[in-house]
């Protein structure tokens, strides 16, 4: 038997934040010894929303880079940008015309971007799960690797291979798509905002303070977690319902310094914030300076990033080829 085969993506809108490092990626650096791993900057989905065209490429490129000073090695894993391998856009095409309209309508992401956006919905971000879809199925993913947030679009992609494609163009003996897993950790897959425990640690909030970003200089992150919400309780916890920012700090220093709960909660539980405030500073500051100063490096020497990606181009493009073939004769397309 093979390695299990691994696909996930972020977006490339400006700089990935802690909820993307601790959610996602944090985890793909740990599949990619045991697994066959694929990781994409998603920047086809990044034009669901309005954006700036200007800033795409830089965007893209320094994400790619992010990952890489995350620690996914390019030589264990394939990196590339999906606008590079047209088989996803295809493969799009042909999965929209097998997914029912209300299958997307209902998707809580596109209800809750879209009460955002107003009239600047575009087709694309109704569409931006089946495009997700693409991304998985194409590579005959087993497994893939998110937050708890991406668990409905994943779903969603198990039901158009089953009982879209599977189901009536192929036969059970003959599954033309493999069904993919979805693989949420439980520690850090739900990063909350800074400034509200209730609301989760997003690139698209206005704030900048809501979040730390990976790249964000030690002062900034010293001042953004000296304004963080806090209470008015005494001691900090876990767990506690009405007090959602303690549990979402305390779980951020548990991951950041290795910790399980009970040994933080033996550190910190007659902690003072005023106390506690400068270890979680610390901890963040050096968990992400090892991050900054690879990434500095990378983004400094364009050239080997640029190398990288395009011998990911050519490995994600003969991984995708055969997927896309086999959909295109399931579907009846002519091939000469
Ligand atoms: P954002 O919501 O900030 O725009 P993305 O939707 O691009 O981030 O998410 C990229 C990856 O990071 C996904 O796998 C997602 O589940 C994960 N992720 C995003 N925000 C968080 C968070 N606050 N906590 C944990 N994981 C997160
Ligand atoms: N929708 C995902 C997110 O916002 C990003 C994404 C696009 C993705 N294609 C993917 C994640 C394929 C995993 C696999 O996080």
């Amino acid at each position: 038997m093979g390695r299990l085969r691994v696909l996930s993506g972020v977006q490339p809108t400006g700089a990935l934040h802690l909820g993307n490092w601790l959610g996602a990626i944090r985890n793909w650096v740990d599949l990619q010894k045991s697994h066959e791993t694929f990781f994409c900057v998603v920047d086809l989905h990044a034009i669901t929303s309005p954006h700036n065209a200007d800033q795409l490429s830089k965007d893209s490129l320094s994400t790619a880079a992010q990952y890489i000073a995350c620690g996914i090695d390019p030589s264990e894993c394939t990196i590339f940008i999906q606008s590079h391998v047209k088989a996803h856009s295809e493969l799009c095409w042909l999965l929209n015309c097998v997914t029912p309209l209300n299958w997307l309508e209902r998707m809580i992401q596109y209800k809750e971007k879209s009460i955002k956006l107003g009239d600047n919905v575009s087709v694309g971000l109704l569409d931006y799960p089946v495009l997700m879809a693409a991304d998985i199925l194409l590579y005959d993913a087993d497994l893939v690797p998110v937050g708890e947030d991406q668990k409905q679009h994943l779903e969603l992609a198990r039901d158009i291979a089953q009982q879209r494609i599977n189901a009536r163009f192929g036969s059970e003996e003959k599954p033309i798509l493999k069904t993919p897993k979805p693989m949420i950790l439980k520690e850090g897959s739900r990063i909350m905002s800074l400034t509200d425990g209730r609301t989760k640690m997003s690139k698209s909030a206005e704030n900048d303070s809501s979040r730390i970003n990976l790249l964000d200089p030690p002062d900034l992150i010293k001042k953004k977690i000296k304004r963080a919400k806090t209470d008015a309780h005494l001691g900090l916890e876990f767990g506690n319902p009405e007090r959602p920012e303690a549990d979402n700090l305390l779980g951020i220093y548990a991951i950041l310094t290795g910790q399980n709960n009970d040994s933080v909660k033996s550190e910190c539980s007659q902690m003072g914030w005023g106390k506690f405030k400068p270890l979680l500073t610390d901890a963040t500051i050096s968990a992400l300076e090892p991050i900054q100063l690879r990434y500095k490096d990378l983004i400094d020497n364009p050239e080997e990033l640029h190398k990288v990606l395009q011998e990911g181009r050519e490995k994600a493009e003969s991984a995708a080829e055969g997927t896309l073939q086999r959909v295109r004769n399931a579907l009846g397309f002519l091939s000469i």
